[in-house]
């Protein structure tokens, strides 16, 4: 079998030395699985003092790495090697960040050129060379050398024989979207910690329903913006919800119960997930058309955040528009991975629940995928309707386990038609005047503290 094959174009290759000596690295080198070859762009400069940087144009601060230098040590990287076909890779705080998924995307090409940066970074037409810039986080570093490092370590475990026992790899945090289950190794106890039960009992099976019990809780709880995009298979889900059981059942201060949901939900979660959908189509303007609406930072946030604390399992924004899909992907980025996520956790937590639809069908479909059955939808209306019910009718009607959908609407509100869909429609939110214009996130807070919120005995709903 060929290497896997990294050419790496720096001006401080001796960084890696004794790196590439240490221990798995150092034996996939030896025996030819990996590959690592330097380029130094200072060997394609043609003035005695090898400049391979300049001032930036316009002024500022640092030095600029130039493109010539680069550029043809890109080529030479690539030409050294003509029977592979060369990624060319330009590590960058500006690039898509690292993951284990691109790892694995990346696994497949024979021959990578990584190329690190210094100084303020390159000059901006040597991104022209390269196919793809990748970041290792939001932070900067000195330089891409520990980048190209980190990439390089991380595929070369996914290289056919670099890791003895290849089976481990399937169940290491990333590998399948989740986070590694906990590991214990000798003493039995340590400082009053006791290795748990099931580690020592020799049932395997028990043990392996253990651990990806243990994987889907802890990434549920530590990452809720992987949590997001995973979904559970019928296995797993049981699992989860044996675990939230017992957790409730024992008045454990870590189950989602008694921390993140109230124990309204907990009665709630009885009947079945309950999910939230914001429709900005088909939805009515003030004179009665049916339109698609323009989606709202306040929205988004807001009935996400209402969700969030009433123990909603979903919120779904809808709309048809795809421009209007990407600007909710670029929110939720900047929220739940981007710097919003670290100086905002809890709106990151928040906004793990968001996920974006096309249209009700869509919803409803996801709804059904995810918890095996569709969902009871229930539309709220401003406007009085025939046949209209209020809460403790809408739980007379939702069944054991079946998931609700809540279905609210921008604009001057839902469709008709969609309100005909509806398995039911809520009575409307009123108070003692003749004014009923409240606005969407109102609504949506109110009926979800109807619905959910804790009374003040403490106890579910009536
Ligand atoms: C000091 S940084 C330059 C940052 C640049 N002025 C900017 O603001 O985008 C020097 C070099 O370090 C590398 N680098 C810095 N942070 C990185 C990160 N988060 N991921 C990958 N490479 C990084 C890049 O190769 C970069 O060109």
């Amino acid at each position: 079998m060929s290497p896997v094959r990294f050419s790496v174009v720096t001006l401080f290759p001796e960084l890696f030395r004794s790196w590439l000596e240490g221990a798995l690295l150092g034996k996939a080198l030896a025996a030819g699985l990996v590959e690592v070859r330097f380029v130094d762009p200072r060997a394609f400069t043609h003035d005695r003092h090898q400049t391979v940087d300049d001032t930036p144009y316009g002024g500022g601060e640092g030095m600029v790495l130039k493109a010539e230098p680069f550029v043809a040590g890109i080529e030479a990287a690539a030409a050294a090697i003509p029977e592979c076909v060369a990624h060319r890779v330009l590590l960058s705080p500006q690039g898509q960040r690292l993951t284990q998924g691109r790892l694995q995307a990346l696994a497949a090409r024979s021959h990578l050129i990584l190329v690190c940066g210094r100084y303020e970074g390159f000059d901006e037409r040597i991104r022209a060379s390269v196919d793809e810039e990748l970041s290792l986080g939001d932070f900067v570093l000195n330089g891409g050398e520990v980048a190209a490092m980190a990439v390089i370590d991380g595929l070369s475990r996914l290289v056919p024989g670099v890791i003895g026992n290849s089976a481990s790899l399937q169940t290491e945090s990333h590998a399948a979207g989740l986070l590694e289950h906990p590991q214990y190794t000798r003493p039995r106890e340590f400082r009053g910690q006791a290795v748990p039960e099931v580690l020592l009992s020799g049932d395997h099976e028990r043990i392996r329903r253990w651990r990806s019990q243990q994987m889907l809780l802890r990434t549920r709880e530590r990452r809720p913006d992987l949590w997001a995009g995973f979904t559970p298979d019928a296995e797993q889900r049981a699992l989860l919800a044996a675990a939230d059981a017992e957790a409730a059942a024992a008045g454990d201060a870590r189950s989602p119960a008694a921390t993140g949901a109230p124990p309204g939900v907990a009665a709630a979660a009885a009947l079945g997930p309950v999910s939230i959908a914001l429709l900005h189509h088909p939805v009515h303007d003030r004179d009665g058309q049916v339109v698609t609406t323009a989606l709202t930072n306040l929205d988004l946030h807001d009935i996400a955040r209402s969700a969030r604390t009433y123990g909603l399992e979903r919120y779904f924004v809808v709309t048809p528009l795809t421009s209007q899909q990407e600007l909710v992907g670029r929110i939720l980025g900047h929220w739940r991975t981007g710097h919003g996520a670290n100086t905002h956790a809890s709106r990151a937590e928040a906004l793990a629940q968001v996920e974006v639809a096309a249209d009700l069908d869509a919803v409803i479909a996801a709804i059904t995928a995810r918890w095996g059955r569709s969902p009871l939808v229930v539309a709220t209306t401003a406007a009085r309707r025939l046949g209209q019910v209020d809460e403790a009718a809408l739980r007379r009607r939702w069944e054991p386990g079946q998931p609700l959908l809540l279905l609210l609407g921008t604009g001057w509100g839902l469709t008709g038609e969609l309100l005909d869909r509806a398995d039911a429609v809520l009575l409307p939110l009123c108070g003692p005047t003749d004014y009923n214009h409240l606005s969407v996130r109102s609504a949506a807070a109110i009926l979800l503290d109807r619905l959910f919120g804790l009374r003040q005995e403490h106890g579910p709903p009536a």
